[in-house]
């Protein structure tokens, strides 16, 4: 039998989109480290803290991207997919986290192009933050990223964890499945590409160097 090419095995980084100690987001994001390990991905559990990058400005980007943009793209690439737990502010995305995509998306190859997310958030709302998350969507899904369609988000979140799980037996089986279902297309798509795509980040720019906001085609 022949050894595959590349290692089959789900590589998935999961981390959440808020900084503060005791964030209900990054106690999702850590039962959702356990839960993809358990499905069989290979996790790389990261933290908001690990890419901290001040507002990004065209300038200081002249003079290079900054350490905590450039650890990000890195794991992203040495990711297959990912995993975002991020708080809702008022009604959106925190700023932290676009930001941060802000400055990811000036590398070329432009890293989310194809690579497939899973957005999940918590919030001691009623709505768990879920606006938060379509507001999330846009800059990725603009981006080329592959948006898992389903997102979970925990209402109540202040009460809904019993220790290093979610309380609920309903609710966790429910999130679980999403994160199994997430897993599976991401591996498929790993292992069995089959989407043609060519990404253009502004419709109607010619797409030729000086002004090129266009990735090649992936052979
Ligand atoms: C600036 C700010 C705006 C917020 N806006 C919302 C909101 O629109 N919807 C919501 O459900 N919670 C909102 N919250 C409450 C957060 O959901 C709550 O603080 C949550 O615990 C933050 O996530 P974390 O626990 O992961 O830090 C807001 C909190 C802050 C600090």
């Amino acid at each position: 039998m022949t050894e595959p090419s590349h290692d089959p095995k789900l590589k998935v980084l999961v981390f959440a989109a808020a900084l503060r100690k005791d964030s209900l987001n990054a106690r999702l994001a850590a039962i959702t480290a356990r839960v993809a390990a358990r499905y069989g991905a290979v996790v790389d559990h990261a933290s908001m803290h690990d890419f901290d990058t001040p507002i990004y400005d065209g300038d200081l980007e002249a003079g290079g991207i900054p350490a905590g943009a450039d650890a990000f793209h890195q794991r992203l690439l040495d990711n297959d997919a990912f995993v975002i737990a991020s708080p809702e502010y008022n009604g959106s995305m925190p700023g932290g986290i676009k930001n941060l995509i802000d400055w990811a998306s000036r590398y070329r190859p432009q890293p989310f192009d194809g690579r497939h997310g899973l957005l999940l958030s918590a919030s001691p709302s009623m709505a768990g933050g879920n606006r938060g998350l379509w507001a999330l969507r846009i800059p990725l899904e603009h981006l080329g990223a592959r948006i898992f369609p389903d997102m979970f988000s925990l209402a109540m979140a202040h009460k809904a964890f019993a220790g290093d799980e979610i309380g609920d037996a309903t609710l966790r089986a429910r999130f679980e499945k999403n994160i199994e279902a997430f897993l599976s297309l991401a591996e498929a798509a790993k292992n069995y590409p089959c989407i043609k795509r060519a990404w253009v980040e502004f419709l109607g720019e010619p797409p030729q160097p000086g002004v090129d906001r266009v990735d090649p085609a992936p052979a």
